[in-house]
């Protein structure tokens, strides 16, 4: 098939890297050095395993990406893979999908073969794929041609790969079957095969079904907090234990069950506040959405206290922070819970000093307050220091365990956000403390 792809963000390049294993692949993309590095084979996000693929499918000439204003030729599928961030009240900013569309439908003369179906990837409200695909579509004369569909995408930064061939569902929203079997047909050269799991809705349970699941996932993780506070009070208690044995249930499932500095990226803060939004819009209550985005806003607190119950004052300290991406594997910050517990450390007075394997990358995209220093030399990060607080579980620090870890700190007082170390044997000397395990407050 030939496919076009609007838009080379994370969603877009991912499924392009995948999709172009068996089809002609074209990525849409408004940002010229983004275009050039993609056609040079250079990935612009990191992701683990996309530079040599996408190599190898640039070089086979199976992806390509270029500039909005140059010639595409027909295509069989568009993919609408924009960004939907979200807006200062919550409610979910639709600015580029409506450039998507305009670009398509001025370009449609060009694209259309005989048939093609142009298939929603971005996360948007129910409504928004029949309000502003398909009731434009049927405003032109191509109307018979064109399907549109919703289909949404459930990759997760650091295994999108992975998780793009091998999802658990293929969820296409559509109107009837011909649309149905032919986004399939894309789909099933490139899906592992134990993953050929698709199912048909109708646009709108589609749309809200992806909304649905990173807010069920969301307060999973929110829930796991929540029992680890009260497992804290409890002499004894161990959240892991505890979650192991209530995981097995095959009902509840152990994934997305652990306790620790609480969820961030963009999804899971961004697609709660959408759903939250759109709920209020048709006079819905959400206290269980709420409710989870409250434990969660109030994990980075927690461990800055955890650390000051052992050393009082921070003002003039210096404390370590480790990790600053959103979760380990990628070199995305936005909503780190790390972020917050450093704002935390800064207005409490401490000098704080951040290591992270990705910081030169990070740094190439955040500003951090002048009191903070980051590296990604461990050493350099917890010699002296009177602290250290773990927040991003990054399989380094486990790999180098807490000994190695602590040797140069001159107060060895560490908190393990994520309970890397909650299993292990804790050398003499070190005041250890971790979320959800008796007694820990
Ligand atoms: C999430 C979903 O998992 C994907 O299915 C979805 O496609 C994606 O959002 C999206 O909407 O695009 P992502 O945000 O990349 O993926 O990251 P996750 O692996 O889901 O982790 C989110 C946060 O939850 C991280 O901060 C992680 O540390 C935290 N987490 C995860 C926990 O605190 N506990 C857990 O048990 C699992």
């Amino acid at each position: 098939m030939r496919i076009l792809i609007v838009g080379a963000g994370y969603v877009g390049l991912c499924t392009g890297v995948m999709l172009s294993e068996s089809h002609d692949v074209t990525l849409i993309e408004i940002d010229e050095r983004k275009v050039r590095r993609i056609n040079s084979g250079i990935s612009p996000i990191y992701e683990k395993g996309i530079e040599h693929l996408l190599q190898e499918r640039v070089e086979q000439e199976n992806l390509k990406a270029q500039l909005p204003n140059a010639e595409v030729g027909p295509v069989d599928m568009v993919l609408i893979c924009v960004g939907t961030p979200a807006s200062s009240d919550g409610s979910v900013n639709l600015d580029q999908v409506s450039s998507a569309v305009d670009f398509i439908l001025s370009r449609v003369d060009e694209l259309i073969r005989e048939h093609m179906i142009i298939v929603m990837k971005s996360t948007v409200p129910p409504g928004t794929t029949r309000k502003y695909v398909k009731n434009r579509v049927k405003h032109t004369e191509f109307q018979d041609k064109i399907g549109v569909v919703f289909n949404p995408e459930f990759l997760r930064e650091g295994s999108a790969l992975e998780d793009a061939k091998n999802p658990d569902r293929t969820v296409i929203g559509c109107s009837n079957s011909d649309e149905f079997e032919r986004v399939k047909a894309m789909y099933t050269p490139v899906l592992a095969e134990d993953s050929q799991v698709f199912i048909q809705t109708n646009l709108e349970s589609a749309e809200l079904c992806k909304y649905v699941s990173n807010s069920f996932l969301a307060t999973k993780i929110s829930f796991a907090n929540e029992m680890a506070n009260i497992a804290e009070k409890i002499p004894g208690a161990d959240i892991d234990e505890v979650m192991k044995c209530v995981g097995l249930d095959n009902r509840i499932s152990p994934k997305f069950f652990r306790a620790g500095a609480g969820y961030g990226g963009s999804c899971f803060p961004k697609d709660t506040a959408g759903l939250r939004s759109l709920a209020n819009t048709l006079d819905v209550d959400t206290p269980i959405i709420d409710a989870a985005n409250e434990v969660n806003s109030e994990r980075p607190e927690k461990l800055v206290r955890m650390l000051r119950s052992e050393l009082d004052l921070l003002s003039g300290k210096d404390i370590a922070v480790l990790g600053l991406a959103f979760k380990p594997g990628t070199d995305d910050t936005r909503y780190s819970p790390a972020i917050k517990v450093i704002d935390i450390l800064v207005e409490h007075g401490a000098y704080v000093r951040v290591h992270d394997p990705l910081s030169s990358k990070i740094q190439e995209k955040i500003n951090l307050p002048k009191e903070v220093q980051i590296t990604d030399n461990l050493e350099e990060t917890m010699r002296e220091v009177n602290g250290a607080i773990l927040v991003t579980d990054w399989p380094i620090y486990e790999d180098l365990g807490l000994e190695r870890i602590v040797e140069s700190m001159k107060n060895r007082v560490f908190v393990d956000g994520r309970r890397v170390f909650a299993n292990s044997e804790i050398p003499r000397g070190v005041r250890y403390i971790t979320v959800g395990t008796g007694c820990s407050e």
